[in-house]
C-alpha cells in the first residue's frame, strides 16, 4: 500500500523522539499500519543541528506555513508549541488542505482548538492530539472514543509533570524549588517558558480541553480559578505531611446544576489516596462517569519518549484509517453541536 508521508514542524525533544522511533520502528510500523510511515519533510527553528537521527532525505521547509501549504504530505505533525502562530497558521493552512494534522499542543487547542476542528471536519480531515494531555496516557482516546453514551460528572488529576516531579522532588529529597526546576528542564519535561508550568497555565489548558470532551461545552481556558506551585515551600509540605497529605497540583472540572466548574490549585490529598502515590512525572487522570463508573488512568506525562508515543499513536491511527470513512470529531461530537460554556455559581 502507499506509504502514509508526514511532515514533521518542531525537532525539539518531542520531535527528535518521534523521529527516531519512525525511523527505527519503520518495519513494525509497517506491518501494524499496513502500509510505511514515512518522514518526507520536516521544518524546525534551527536547520543544521545533530538530533540523533538521519532526516537528510526529507525536505526542509524554513517556514512551518510553507511546509503546511506546499509539501506534498497527508499528515501535518505540529510539534512547536505555542498559542498562536507560527503553529495556529500553519494548521489552519494544512487543515484547509485536507492535510490531517496531529498536534501536542495543548496552547493551541485551548486558545483555538474550536476553531481548527470546525476547519478540520469541512474539510473532511483528522485532527488527533492525543499528546497535547497527560503524555502518554490515553486520555483524549478514552473521553472522546470509550465512553461515549456516558454521562460525566467530574474530571481530575494531576496533568503536569514538571510541577509533580518539583513536588516529588523537593518532599523526597529535600531540594529548592529552583533545583528541582532545573532539573525537570534539564530532563526536557518543562515548557519553553517553564512559567506556563509552575504557575499553572499548562494544567489550565490540557483541563480545558478535557472539559470539552467531558462536557460538550466549548473550550472555556480563560475561566479557570488558576493557581500555580510557585508559593509551596518544604515547610508546606512537611506540614501536609505531618497532618496526612501530600500536596498536588491537580485540576477539577465539574458538572454542577448551575453549570461547569474548572479549577487548577495546589491541593491536599490524604496520603493514603492513589493520587498521593503519583511520582515524579507520572501524570494520573480521573474520570467519573455514570455507566462506567470511576475510571483511573496513571502513566508518564512528560518527556520526549512519553509524548511521542502518543503522537505515534495518533500518526497510526490515520495510516489505519480508510480515506473518506467517516473519523471521530476532533472535539467528540461536531464542532457546531457544542454547548456554550456556562460557568457554574
Ligand atoms: N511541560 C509539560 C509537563 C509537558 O511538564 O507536563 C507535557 O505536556
Amino acid at each position: 500500500a502507499d506509504a502514509l508521508k508526514i511532515g514533521i514542524a518542531g525537532l525539539g525533544t518531542v520531535g527528535a523522539s518521534l523521529a527516531k522511533i519512525l525511523v527505527e520502528r519503520r518495519d513494525m510500523l509497517t506491518t501494524t499500519c499496513g502500509r510505511p510511515i514515512e518522514i518526507v519533510a520536516v521544518t524546525a527553528r534551527t536547520k543544521g543541528r545533530d538530533r540523533g537521527v538521519d532526516l537528510s532525505a526529507a525536505e526542509w521547509f524554513d517556514d512551518p506555513a510553507a511546509m503546511a501549504r506546499d509539501a506534498t504530505i497527508d499528515v501535518f505533525v505540529e510539534l512547536m508549541g505555542g498559542a498562536g502562530d507560527p503553529a495556529l497558521a500553519a494548521v489552519k493552512a494544512a487543515l484547509s488542505r485536507g492535510v490531517h494534522v496531529v498536534t501536542a499542543n495543548k496552547a493551541l487547542l485551548a486558545a483555538h482548538g474550536v476553531e481548527l476542528a470546525a476547519i478540520a471536519e469541512k474539510n473532511g480531515c483528522i485532527l488527533n492530539y492525543e499528546a497535547a494531555v497527560a503524555g502518554g496516557i490515553p486520555v483524549i482516546k478514552a473521553l472522546r472514543e470509550s465512553l461515549t453514551g456516558n454521562t460525566i460528572s467530574r474530571v481530575y488529576g494531576i496533568m503536569n509533570g514538571t510541577c509533580n516531579y518539583i513536588l516529588t522532588k523537593m518532599e523526597k529529597e529535600g531540594l529548592s524549588f529552583e533545583v528541582c526546576l532545573k532539573e525537570a528542564q534539564r530532563l526536557g519535561y518543562a515548557e519553553a517558558d517553564p512559567a506556563f508550568d509552575i504557575e499553572g497555565n499548562d494544567t489550565a489548558h490540557k483541563l480545558s480541553i478535557l472539559t470539552t470532551l467531558a462536557f460538550g461545552t466549548k473550550i472555556a481556558a480563560d475561566d479557570i480559578y488558576l493557581e500555580g506551585i510557585t508559593n509551596i515551600s518544604i515547610d508546606d509540605i512537611r506540614a501536609a505531611a505531618d497532618l496526612g497529605y501530600r500536596i498536588k497540583l491537580l485540576g477539577v472540572a465539574q458538572r454542577t446544576d448551575t453549570g461547569v466548574e474548572q479549577r487548577v490549585h495546589p491541593t491536599m490529598v490524604p496520603l493514603d489516596s492513589v493520587i498521593a502515590q503519583v511520582d515524579g512525572v507520572t501524570n494520573a487522570v480521573a474520570i467519573e462517569s455514570d455507566i462506567l463508573g470511576e475510571l483511573l488512568m496513571v502513566g508518564p506525562g512528560a518527556g520526549g519518549n512519553a509524548t511521542a508515543s502518543a503522537v505515534l499513536g495518533d500518526i497510526a491511527d490515520i495510516a489505519k484509517s480508510r480515506p473518506g470513512a467517516q473519523t471521530v470529531p476532533a472535539l467528540g461530537r461536531p464542532a457546531a453541536a457544542l454547548a456554550p460554556y456556562k460557568r457554574a455559581q
